[in-house]
């Protein structure tokens, strides 16, 4: 028999407890305890019921038969990519991402590019809503007009009734957190309601064998509203990110149990749904023909796949105060230190300077290998001066100003060569055999930053003719 309890359920990490408290004992986020009525009916709150593992005897590794995974493609070539190759059957994938970055669209996208049926659960919008979305996406016509079935349900259970009856080949559940399941009394979006329906989508998935894409939306801080424990229950977790008033997109999984997590999928939002970017390694330079100071473009490497993204960077000399450090799409704590490695190990002061400095496209890179390029902006920004013509700049910055190398150069470089860049300002290879020469690119390897800087600032100088002595350092 159902019995109404209380709990007090921590809106961070999801751990509840008898009494309130001003911090949470389990995750240390302060007021994050809110009062939930919860139904407590037996076995309800156990996690995953019984699906296809449950039961089977062990096997020793060698006797495991190799079935390979079967994948439903979705027909979008830059999504199967991150997915690793389509939608896995039974799996349970949360695609994260902004209000209005384009989950919905995407995700309409997908579902009618797939062999076979979808229900599309909506709780977020009308099934009319949903269906002048799909008029705008040009799929009413033809076979996805009659593949994607449309219900708007709030309810778990009606929809896991519904997805039970029809045995789609896709669930779709837009958006987990106006899915709620009637046992709970907390509201839609609560900790204790989202993670209720995540578990019994999953159970449903498991038990049916029937893949289920649930859209969470993400909260200021970037992460998926909601409880950290969704993110361990589901199979992957894909993320749309992007600036929403810029046209790019980026797709990427950060947690895939079928496949890497290193790929990313480049999308373009046009007026008739999200496009596949032709030539992803483009995608994120800024066009402008000269080289302008303060920008310097970066070979990075998303994955397997080379992403060329163009580092801006505005110094200023600053007001009163503590001078500004805003970085946009890259670490913000990286920027400041390596305003302090110019500072003291390469003459480049910034100490009462407005420092800013962001990726053009708004893409976001965290890998050290923008450390570099990042330096170099900030010190061609102060000095007024491109850099040196038709080049890119990789590497990580070490605490005393020596460069270290990255991985994959070789890759990287091929890719800005086939984009018609000349030069590579690149960490000297300390041992083993040099960097493999990559055809039409001139390397100028360098050992610390304040060799780096000389080389992409100075050259210029030289390459102009300038007959202005040198004042760095
Ligand atoms: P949507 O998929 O509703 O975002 P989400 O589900 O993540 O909240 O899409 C949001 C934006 O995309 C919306 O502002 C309008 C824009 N959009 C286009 O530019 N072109 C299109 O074809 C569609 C369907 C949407
Ligand atoms: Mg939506």
């Amino acid at each position: 028999m159902a019995r109404a309890t209380s709990r007090y359920v921590c809106q961070d990490c999801g751990e509840s407890f008898l009494r309130w408290e001003g911090q949470c004992r389990a995750c240390g986020a302060w007021n994050s305890l809110v009062e939930t009525v919860v139904r407590v009916t037996p076995r309800a709150s156990r996690a995953v019921g019984p699906g296809p593992i449950d039961g089977a005897p062990a096997v020793a590794l060698a006797d495991i038969s190799e079935s390979d995974v079967p994948r439903l493609p979705t027909g979008i070539g830059e999504l199967d990519r991150v997915l690793g190759g389509g939608i896995v059957p039974g799996s349970l994938i949360l695609l994260g991402g902004e209000p209005g970055i384009g989950k919905s669209t995407l995700l309409l996208q997908a579902a009618a590019g797939i062999d076979g049926t979808v229900l599309y659960a909506t709780g977020e919008e009308s099934a009319a809503q949903v269906r002048l979305r799909a008029g705008r996406l040009g799929l009413l016509d033809g076979r996805p007009g009659r593949s994607i079935e449309v219900l708007a349900a709030h309810d778990v259970t009606r929809i896991v009734e519904a997805a039970g009856a029809a045995h789609p080949s896709l669930l779709v559940v837009d958006s987990i957190q106006t899915a709620t399941v009637d046992e709970l009394e907390g509201a839609a979006g609560s900790v204790g309601q989202v993670r209720e329906a995540t578990v019994r989508l999953m159970a449903f998935a498991k038990g049916e064998g029937v893949a289920v894409v649930l859209v969470g939306h993400v909260t200021k801080d970037g992460s998926i509203a909601g409880p950290k424990t969704m993110e361990h229950l589901v199979d992957a977790v894909v993320s749309l990110e992007g600036e929403r008033y810029a046209a790019l997109r980026l797709v990427r999984a950060t947690k895939n149990r079928f496949g890497s997590t290193d790929e990313v999928g480049v999308f373009e939002m046009a007026g008739t749904g999200l496009m596949e970017v032709a030539d992803p390694a483009r995608a994120f330079l800024a066009d402008h023909p000269e080289p302008a100071p303060g920008s310097v473009v970066a070979p990075t490497l998303e994955g397997s796949r080379p992403l060329l993204v163009e580092v801006q960077a505005l110094v200023a000399p600053a007001g009163y105060g503590t001078p500004a450090r805003k970085a946009s799409g890259l670490d913000p704590n990286r920027l400041g230190l390596l305003v302090a490695v110019l500072g003291r190990r390469a003459g480049i002061g910034l100490g009462s300077h407005d420092v800013y400095a962001n990726l053009a496209g708004g893409l976001s890179v965290g890998e050290p290998g923008l450390d570099l390029p990042v330096a170099l902006a900030l010190a061609s920004s102060l000095r007024d001066r491109p850099i040196l013509p038709g080049s890119v700049a990789v590497g990580e910055v070490g605490l005393l100003g020596e460069l270290r190398a990255v991985t994959g150069l070789e890759r990287r470089l091929r890719e800005a060569a086939r984009l018609g860049f000349t030069r590579a300002i690149v960490p000297r290879s300390g041992r083993g055999p040099a960097i493999a020469a990559v055809p039409d690119i001139e390397l100028i390897e360098v050992s610390t930053l304040r060799e780096a800087v000389d080389a992409a600032l100075l050259t210029e100088r030289a390459h102009r003719g300038d007959a202005v002595p040198a004042m760095l350092g």
